[in-house]
């Protein structure tokens, strides 16, 4: 059995069998974007996934909180990491999966993605994953359908299990996030990670810093409640963390940038930078990584970085994320009001 996690908000998570304690109760049916939630909803969900994490640590790596739901995992969009993790995050819920990828679907004889998503719910699915190239697709869905529908990355808008399980690491490797000096560097205008990592950090008291060359870092995005700017070199010995965003190149509509040389000497991490960098800085990247541009491989391989870290720890996240949204759509079936309890901050 796994422990009891007291949040900080003095929440109690589920353990890994699927029982909470009373207290604070998940009342959402959705997971559409870290926007949406409040400090207290974030740090329960990690706490959820904090009691998740020991059932990886098993011989029988299962349990049987989703038996008997279906997940459907609809990827209109490219992913290795959020499709597999969901998808074993789910088998090791004991759910049942399909999978639906654009490619190959009658998305290409002009079917809707709302026409999708419903023929697939009538097949009975309880929960969808759902990553989509356009910005707001997941929260379309929520309104029109029964089913939980968690959102694996929308366009440039959110990929708040990203996000979440970013967020997790640095408290597992930091142990708190209040009073961290948190960089995200790169591509921050295309970056839905970026949009989520800063919506969930500042919740939770960090300071992020955006830093990247100016057609990349849109100057919008300080009413988010971060910093700009534009030197790396300047925040390297300031930061707790850095996290390397991919260069989203799939989203330039023209070259914004010299050249990936150019960026990579400007922007990117080395050991050079490294050295001048907090001898503990978390170097951090979602993935995939286009190496010798965000970083070398000699860093993203290196003692500082906690990459594959993130990998391992979305696992209990995204089990976190399907476990309390199943729960949350039983209380709205049930009539139950969807206004989560004790969310005045955030
Ligand atoms: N980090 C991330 O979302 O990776 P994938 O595109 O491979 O899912």
């Amino acid at each position: 059995m796994a422990r009891k996690v007291s949040s900080a908000s003095g929440s109690k998570a589920p353990d890994a069998s699927g029982q909470g304690d009373e207290g604070f109760v998940w009342r959402r049916k959705d997971l559409v974007g870290l926007d949406e939630l409040s400090s207290d909803e974030i740090v329960y969900i990690l706490d959820t996934a904090e009691s998740f994490k020991e059932v990886s640590t098993r011989s029988i790596k299962k349990v049987p909180a989703l038996r008997g739901k279906v997940v459907g995992l609809m990827f209109f969009e490219d992913s290795t990491r959020t499709r597999m993790s969901f998808e074993l995050a789910a088998s090791r819920l004991s759910a049942d999966t399909i999978l639906f990828t654009a490619k190959g679907s009658s998305v290409a004889k002009g079917e809707t993605t709302l026409d999708t998503v419903r023929n697939v719910e009538a097949m009975g699915v309880d929960i969808f994953v759902i990553r989509h190239k356009e910005a707001g697709a997941p929260h379309m869905l929520a309104k029109k359908v029964q089913s939980s529908i968690i959102n694996a990355g929308d366009g440039g808008h959110e990929h708040p299990t990203q996000g979440l399980l970013d967020i997790f690491t640095i408290r597992q490797r930091l142990g708190q996030i209040a009073g961290l000096k948190v960089a995200i560097v790169g591509d921050i205008a295309h970056s839905r990670v970026a949009r989520s990592n800063i919506i969930g950090l500042t919740k939770l008291g960090a300071e992020v810093i955006v830093v990247g060359p100016p057609t990349l870092v849109p100057s919008a995005i300080a009413p988010m409640g971060c910093r700009i700017s534009h030197s790396l070199d300047d925040v390297l010995g300031q930061v707790d963390v850095i996290n390397m965003l991919r260069i989203q190149f799939e989203r330039f509509a023209s070259n914004l940038f010299p050249s990936l040389r150019e960026y990579s000497r400007i922007y990117g991490m080395n050991s050079q930078r490294l050295s001048r960098s907090r001898k503990d800085v978390l170097i951090m990247h979602p993935g995939p990584i286009n190496r010798g541009v965000e970083l070398t491989s000699e860093v993203a391989d290196g003692p500082n970085s906690c990459i594959l870290q993130q990998v391992a720890n979305g696992l209990a996240v995204r089990m976190g994320v399907l476990y309390l949204v199943s729960q949350g759509k039983v209380l709205q079936t049930n009539g139950f009001s969807t206004r989560p309890e004790g969310s005045g901050r955030g």
